[in-house]
């Protein structure tokens, strides 16, 4: 036990000062006390910085990037870096530099190189997350002292998010700035370039013009490039060449001395900032229970999300002692609040410094650090806050122990003691340290000859991703004779257990053996017992996390093995094809191409312009709808929604409420001026639940007062008595108990099934159940209104941000008993919307405007991210039940199929989408006798709704099941059963429809011969060969989409051209602008009707008093849908001027890989959890998933390798406008075929094993669902050959 301070020192007092600054963009702030409650994030909103964005206010998103720059005294030079604006403290950025969006350039002053690059390459769609891409890369290429390289350019952004482009333009756009760039894709050094050339940001070719992957041809046949899409120079992008433009680090903050801070926030909340060790304790001896904070991302996350309060927050960040990095003879001595990024920098360092056997834990720390969490998180969060934390599912902690890590802990009097990391972790998120104690430093051992670290990690998602189970670990290992011999050893887990757990049977029984297959089947065996796993253990997934113990010990094993393999004394050699489990993940450059013709026409239909809005998008300066200025008086609102799925309400009692800090007014069902029954084609749904409550979310009542916050905790206060009633939790659950919404059980015939059953036509009849999971659209602006009246409530106008301005405005006029012509509802632009801000919107703009119109102020009601994901619906789950009949050659003959979607405790649009779901049911295939029932169970879940495709994926995954099942029964592949079933020409389906202009065949043998099919599936078939461990799978699949409403009426639209004498012309239409381009389109339209150059025309917003009664933007239809309104707007005015000219062609792209990579998400990643039969862990009727922490759309990182996108050329769609293709919607289906090649490699593992016969695979399909259906021996112990992960449908 040594001391660090003697007890003289230790009663010395410090001042404390009250004065803190910040420089935002250059311009000094004074933050005055009282606001340590505040995020950095919360600050800059309120000083009008709006475009850091919230997208989810808990570090998984990414919007809220900004840069921070802080003079290290350290290192004696100015530090850079990217960190989540909604995590940070906003007094932890004392005395720093924050550079956000705004001040990296505007449309005004011009933008910067990235900005630039951004906007030409397409890669802002609805631009929520643009602003946090272009931070995350700015913060980077400004910390770089030479260009960087692709791999820690994509690095860099593995903490954002996007929802609509699907990366691969956002890659593009940013690989320019790469060192490499130019080598690596044109094979030519860019001295070599011509003068005004530069390397094309998609092809990596050299290019004076821009992008030339897209062919454009003019009328006449030449290649034209875009004359505003001028090259860029990327020299040099280390912030140096820029200087005029970028903002230097403000020379007082260069001067300025540190000083400790004590400062305050809300509800006495209080902050200090020692800068010495001595003065921490001293405070924490003050304040036992205060929490020490570093990043804040624990901290942060357990007061705003999981409701706990500290009363006294001391950040650590600054005390020398806490951050020392001792490079010693015998380890590393690592400070409790050194930074994971500083700690991965310097392991990266001594591996190539010191002897390689000494770095074997360091090696093992760099590999668990690259998929921890993202930059913004790493450049902030501890090692101390990650160990004290003793998080259970700690990626490091494991890791620690395995390493034999000590901790060095100081408590008040500066004694300080040592503890191993083996003993430190006791419960859950309890830990070896007593109230008067601290994490001082970590000592990390060097490790010696023949010692091994390795480290393991599962998640649902490779980057930035909690673990499902992690581990650390160790052998040592000493030659005795002519044997390897284990002299130490140690294997922890995390997310098996309460805390970080110590296999210690294992462990004993490894000491003293000899390292061979025998040692392995052994510490296997000692291993299932060692690890225990209650079949009811939080966090569900039980049979996989026991299988993946094993697995990690296997590879562990097989690791070790080769590392030693070659060396004296090793017998044994690895088999090969074993080789395959120990290969680490990398990530190659990717590869992307996009291949179509473009008929250039008239002044701008045809051209790849850029997105009209992109400029604003990528400076931040495009308004969203919770970035419009609260007008004076203004109020915030939050709803009380139901903790119960399923009772009767007792009593409400808002007395809490209305004595909470800001209250304002509360209002429940009586307070309704209008009708409280609402509902977009049923009136089903109460708008306050008056008398039951039939989901977990449902909206009882609405608080306002005067911030969100003050909102929020007042609703919280709101006590609801309940009295339960049995509740409905899934489809089988509601079939069972006959519960279906009414008027919603239909059914499609064609021929006669029933009678090819009973002939002796099929050869074969099969039946099967296919689960389809949900979807969360995660469209990264959360629903938001902004509501206020005019005229004393005689008029009201709202600011929305939906896919359906016209439902909000009938919403609120029928809530309010107002005339629709009385209420305007306008939307800018909405942050994406997939469906889910069609018709789950509009309560809650009704929900605001109630509040409004009783007390006259304006409201504003934004959804956090969890309250959105909890109460505005999802991609129904369906359950799909089929018997199909076939010939011996694969023939299908008869289709009999029952599908049940999920529709939740409302209506709303799950008739339409089943019926959808029917009409798709065939995909691509001729069956001459079909019979679909379609039913929507009424279950006690939030509403269902919209969401791409619209029940048209479902319908379709559903028949590619059973025709890959027929392969499987047939032994044939799956592609000769489409190919022999495909419709054709004149095939009239089952629907009455007859197929016009189908190019089914030629776009399949198109596909087939330009990707080498067969010759990639015999490539398949040998790498399957040769690797036991890791399989590959192909999968080709077609798809077929109906265009439009499915309800007739509603395939109208509507627009206002106005031509002012300047030349220029105003544009209003129906449809709202979510990042598909659809304003941009409709321009080009009007441009090129009138023969003016796109910049003279102008779409500002959506309005419902220009445009009325407009459909919602959905159903792929609107570019075709609006351009013909606007051009037959403009062929009137035309007519009235000149004579009209000839209409023109064209086309949009954008979408298509956006929309594979939504759907890649569904079939392979996301998974909604809820509160049901299968996952009793969770509250009845409650979503686990309701954040980006738990629910995993893609990152960057889960974008194909190679993404080759190509037209049909040659088949003008003569029923649409300019032959325009709808790429809303369809390509979402296309990503099934990765479903069905991760099908493929699970059949050829269970192979492995002598599995072949046919299984089922609900989608999605996760890590624990593949792993499971693969049947080995890490598996099989566990679970019996029918066995079926849970899923929650
Ligand atoms: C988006 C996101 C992704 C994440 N991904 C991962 C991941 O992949 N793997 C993983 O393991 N974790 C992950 N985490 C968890 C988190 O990053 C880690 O726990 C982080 O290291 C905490 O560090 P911090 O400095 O932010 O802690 P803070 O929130 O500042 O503090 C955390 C706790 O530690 C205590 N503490 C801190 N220092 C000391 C000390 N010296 N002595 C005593 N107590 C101390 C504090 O009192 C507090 O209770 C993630 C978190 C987020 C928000
Ligand atoms: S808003 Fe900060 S990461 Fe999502
Ligand atoms: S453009 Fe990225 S989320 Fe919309």
């Amino acid at each position: 036990m040594g001391s660090l301070k003697n007890e003289k020192e230790m009663e010395e007092t410090v001042e404390e000062s009250k004065e803190a600054i910040l420089y935002v963009n250059g311009v000094r702030k004074v933050l005055p006390d009282g606001l340590a409650h505040l995020t950095l994030l919360e600050y800059l909103r309120g000083v009008g910085l709006t475009g850091t964005k919230l997208g989810c206010g808990e570090g998984g998103c990414g919007a809220c990037t900004v840069m921070i720059s802080h003079y290290d005294r350290k290192l004696r030079k100015c530090v850079h870096y990217a960190v989540n604006a909604c995590l940070a403290p906003l007094y932890s950025v004392e005395g720093m530099h924050v550079i956000t969006v705004e001040g990296v350039g505007n449309h005004k002053r011009g933008l910067h190189p990235i900005q630039e690059s951004l906007a030409r390459s397409h890669g802002s769609q609805c631009g929520f997350c643009t602003p946090g891409f272009i931070m995350s890369l700015y913060a980077l290429l400004r910390s770089s002292q030479t260009p960087p390289t692709e791999e820690q350019i994509e690095e860099s952004l593995a903490g954002n998010l996007c929802r609509c482009t699907g990366y691969r333009p956002i890659v593009d756009a940013f690989r320019v700035f790469a060192k490499t760039s130019d080598v690596l894709y044109a094979d030519i050094s860019s001295l070599s370039l011509q003068e005004d050339e530069f390397v094309c940001p998609s092809t990596g070719k050299p290019c004076s013009c821009g992008s030339k992957t897209v062919n454009d041809i003019d009328t006449n046949g030449q290649i034209i490039c875009s004359a505003s899409y001028k090259p860029i120079s990327y020299s040099e992008i280390d912030g140096s060449t820029y200087t005029d433009k970028e903002l230097i680090f403000p020379p007082e903050l260069l001067l300025r001395k540190l000083t400790p801070l004590n400062l305050s926030g809300l509800g006495g909340l209080k902050w200090h900032r020692p800068l010495t060790v001595k003065h921490v304790l001293e405070l924490k001896e003050k304040y036992p229970n205060a929490k020490l904070l570093i990043g804040n991302t624990e901290v942060g996350i357990e007061m705003r999300l999981k409701k706990m309060q500290y009363k006294v927050l001391i950040s650590v960040s600054h005390v020398p002692e806490l951050n020392m990095l001792n490079v010693k003879e015998d380890g590393i001595e690592i400070g409790a609040a050194v930074r994971l990024t500083e700690l991965l920098n310097l392991f990266r360092e001594v591996v190539t410094q010191r002897p390689a056997h000494e770095t074997s834990a360091c090696k093992a720390f760099i590999e668990q650090l690259k998929w921890f969490a993202g930059t913004q998180i790493k450049n902030v969060a501890s090692v101390g806050g990650n160990v004290c934390t003793a998080s259970p599912i700690s990626d490091l902690n494991p890791l620690w122990m395995a390493a034999r890590a000590k901790f060095q802990i100081i408590n008040f009097s500066g004694n300080i003691r040592t503890t191993l990391a083996e003993n430190f972790f006791l419960d859950y998120r309890k830990v070896d340290l007593v109230a008067d104690e601290i994490l001082l430093s970590i000592f990390l051992p060097w490790t010696r000859p023949f010692e091994y670290v390795k480290e393991f990690k599962q998640a649902h998602r490779r980057d930035d991703d909690i673990a499902i189970v992690n581990a650390g670990m160790r052998v040592c290992l000493e030659e005795i004779g002519e044997e390897w011999v284990v002299s130490d050893a140690s294997v922890a887990y995390g997310g098996v257990a309460p805390r970080s757990l110590g296999a210690i049977k294992t462990k004993e029984f490894l000491i003293g053996k000899k390292w061979n297959q025998h040692v392995l089947q052994g510490a296997l065996n000692v291993l299932r017992a060692d690890i225990e796993l209650k079949e009811d253990a939080p966090g569900g997934m039980v049979e996989f996390r026991k299988s993946l113990t094993l697995s990690f010990f296997f590879k562990f094993f097989l690791w070790v093995s080769h590392q030693i393999e070659g060396k004296k004394s090793i017998k044994e050699s690895l088999s090969s094809s074993h080789l395959s489990a120990i290969k680490s993940f990398h990530r190659p450059p990717l590869v992307a191409s996009q291949d179509y013709d473009i008929k250039k026409h008239g002044t701008s239909v045809g051209l790849p312009e850029v997105h009209l809005s992109s400029k604003l998008q990528v400076t931040g300066e495009a308004e969203y709808t919770d970035d419009t200025a609260m007008p004076p008086n203004g109020l915030h609102a939050a709803l009380v929604l139901s903790k119960k799925p399923h009772a009767r309400i007792l009593s409400i009692d808002d007395s809490g409420a209305k004595s909470s800090p800001g209250f304002a007014g509360s209002f429940f069902a009586k307070d309704v001026p209008g009708s409280n029954k609402i509902g977009p084609v049923v009136l089903d749904e109460e708008l306050f639940a008056s008398e039951f409550v039939t989901c977990v979310g449902q909206v009882i009542g609405v608080v306002v007062a005067d911030t969100h916050e003050n909102a929020k905790l007042g609703a919280a206060k709101v006590h609801v008595e309940y009295e339960e009633l049995p509740a409905i939790l899934s489809i089988e659950d509601a079939v069972s108990a006959k519960s279906f919404h009414p008027n919603s059980q239909k059914i499609l015939r064609k021929g006669d099934v029933e009678l090819c059953f009973q002939s002796d036509q099929c050869d074969m009849i099969i039946e099967g159940k296919v689960q389809v999971g949900g979807q969360e659209h995660f469209y990264l602006e959360p629903q938001s209104s902004l509501v206020w009246t005019m005229d004393g409530g005689n008029e009201v106008h709202m600011i929305s941000s939906t896919q359906a301005p016209q439902k909000h405005q009938k919403y609120v006029s029928c809530v309010l008993g107002l005339p629709m012509s009385k209420v305007v509802c306008k939307t800018k632009r909405i942050g994406g919307g997939f469906g889910g801000k069609e018709t789950r919107s509009a309560f809650l703009a009704a929900a605001a405007a109630v509040a409004s119109y009783l007390m006259n102020r304006p409201v504003k009601l934004t959804l956090d991210r969890d309250i959105d994901m909890m109460t505005t619906g999802q991609r129904h789950s369906f359950l799909g039940k089929y018997k199909v009949g076939f010939t011996d050659e694969g023939k299908v003959l008869a289709l009999d199929l029952q599908i049940y979607n999920n529709g939740g405790n409302s209506l709303d649009l799950s008739l339409a989408v089943v019926e959808r779901a029917m009409f798709h049911s065939d995909n691509v295939y001729e069956i001459p006798h079909v019979r679909i029932f379609g039913s929507v169970c009424f279950t006690n879940f939030p509403s269902n709704t919209a969401f791409r495709g619209f029940g048209g994926p479902q319908g379709m995954l559903i028949a590619e099941n059973w025709i890959q099942r027929i392969a499987l029964e047939l032994k044939k592949s799956p592609e000769e059963i489409r190919e022999i079933n495909f419709q054709g020409e004149g095939s009239i389906l089952h629907y009455g429809q007859r197929l016009e202009y189908c190019t089914l065949a030629q776009m399949w043998n198109e596909l087939k011969s330009a990707c080498d099919f067969l010759k990639v599936r015999e490539e398949v078939n040998e790498f399957n060969l040769h690797n036991q461990w890791k399989k590959r799978g192909v999968a080709m699949i077609p798809t077929k989409f109906g265009i439009s409403f499915t309800t007739k009426f509603m395939n109208q639209a509507g627009a206002l051209v106005n031509v002012y004498t300047d030349g220029t012309v105003l544009v209003t239409h129906g449809g709202v602008e979510m990042g598909q381009g659809l304003h941009t389109k409709v321009a080009q339209v009007a441009a090129s009707a009138f023969n003016i150059s796109l910049s003279s025309v102008f779409i500002s917003e959506t309005s419902t008093d220009k445009v009325p009664n407009a459909s919602p933007t959905a159903a792929s239809a609107s570019s075709d849908m609006y351009a013909a309104a606007v051009l037959d707007a403009c062929k009137q005015i035309k007519a009235r001027m000149e004579p009209i000219a000839s209409q023109r062609n064209f086309s949009s792209f954008a979408e298509v890989e956006g929309a594979f990579i939504q759907g890649l998400g569904w079939v392979a990643l996301e998974e909604l959890k809820w509160g049901d039969a299968a996952h009793k862990w969770i509250r009845p009727g409650c979503l686990y998933t309701c954040g980006p922490g738990s629910y995993k759309i893609p990152s960057l990182n889960d974008i194909p390798f190679k993404f080759s996108v190509s037209l049909l050329k040659g088949h003008p769609n003569v029923k649409a406008i300019h032959s325009s293709k709808a790429v809303g919607e369809p390509p979402f289906f296309l990503a099934s075929a990765v479903l069905f090649a991760i099908k493929d490699a699970i059949i050829a593992a269970r192979a492995e094993t002598g599995h072949t016969e046919w299984f089922p695979l609900d989608n999605p399909a996760t890590p624990e669902r593949i792993r499971m259906a693969c049947l080995d021996e890490f598996t099989a112990p566990f679970i019996s050959s029918d066995f079926h992960p849970k899923l929650s449908v």
